[in-house]
């Protein structure tokens, strides 16, 4: 393999509603469109040994969304699983989510469920959907819960860069490496906030449901380009 391989990439998956729009038709095709387009990305980072996929799905500001939009969002899942779950199996993906589940129908969490046991002991790609997620309301979380344990253990517990983590929603993952956002906007949108404090950031033009290998590879030749320093000097200097 030519390029650097991120062990932790994490998507914003922007502009199904445009790629729809500019075919004239329903946005719900290109949310369809974009699922799709999960699967087919997945496979391909899971062969190219990604460890770590996490892409954004749902945000925690997207209840602002009409009704028919969201409730088109609710029943995806069922879709996509349907479709795509045996592929995920058969290519030991295990799927995971952060974000609150709570809030969303009980068919839909059901399915999600479904999907993580059937991949519980599955070794290769984590493929995380941030459902229902926000960075901020990740952060609070945290902080709630280490105020919690502090009052419970009647001590101020230390922070340190290596035991935070532990507060939030998957201690196990790694930073995330690079991000990538399509569509055009230049923005984080309330996605991993912590996670992505040393991350590199790409964006791209195309829609999400347009984005495929040939997209990646050439993110990755951007990615593999990129001197991260980490705040320290490079090895010219
Ligand atoms: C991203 O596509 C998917 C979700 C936010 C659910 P959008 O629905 O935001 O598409 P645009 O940005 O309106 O084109
Ligand atoms: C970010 O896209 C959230 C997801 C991709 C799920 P949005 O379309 O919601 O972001 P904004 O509103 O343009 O920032
Ligand atoms: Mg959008």
């Amino acid at each position: 393999m030519k390029y650097k391989i991120p062990t932790h990439l994490a998507i914003i998956m922007d502009g199904n509603g445009r790629y729809a729009k500019e075919k004239g038709l329903p946005r719900s095709v290109g949310h369809k469109k974009g699922s799709d387009a999960i699967k087919s990305l997945s496979l391909y980072a899971n062969k190219i040994g990604i460890q770590y996929l996490t892409v954004y799905a749902f945000s925690s500001e997207n209840w602002k969304r009409p009704e028919d939009e969201k409730n088109y969002l609710f029943k995806l899942p069922k879709i996509f699983f349907d479709l795509y779950l045996q592929d995920f199996i058969n290519n030991n993906i295990k799927i995971e989510t952060i974000g609150d589940l709570t809030q969303f129908p009980i068919d839909m969490q059901k399915i999600l469920q479904s999907a993580k046991d059937k991949t519980s002991h599955n070794t290769g790609l984590k493929l995380c959907f941030a459902l229902n997620y926000g960075g901020q309301q990740e952060i609070m979380s945290a902080m709630q819960q280490y105020a919690t344990q502090c009052l419970q253990e009647n001590k101020l517990i230390d922070l340190s860069l290596e035991n935070a983590p532990n507060y939030f929603l998957k201690p196990e993952y790694p930073m995330v490496d690079l991000v990538i956002r399509t569509s055009g906007e230049m923005r984080i949108s309330n996605f991993l906030l912590w996670q992505i404090a040393y991350a590199e950031m790409i964006f791209v033009q195309q829609h999400w449901p347009d984005f495929d290998n040939i997209l990646l590879d050439e993110c990755l030749a951007i990615y593999t380009k990129r001197d991260r320093r980490f705040g320290g000097l490079n090895d010219e200097n």
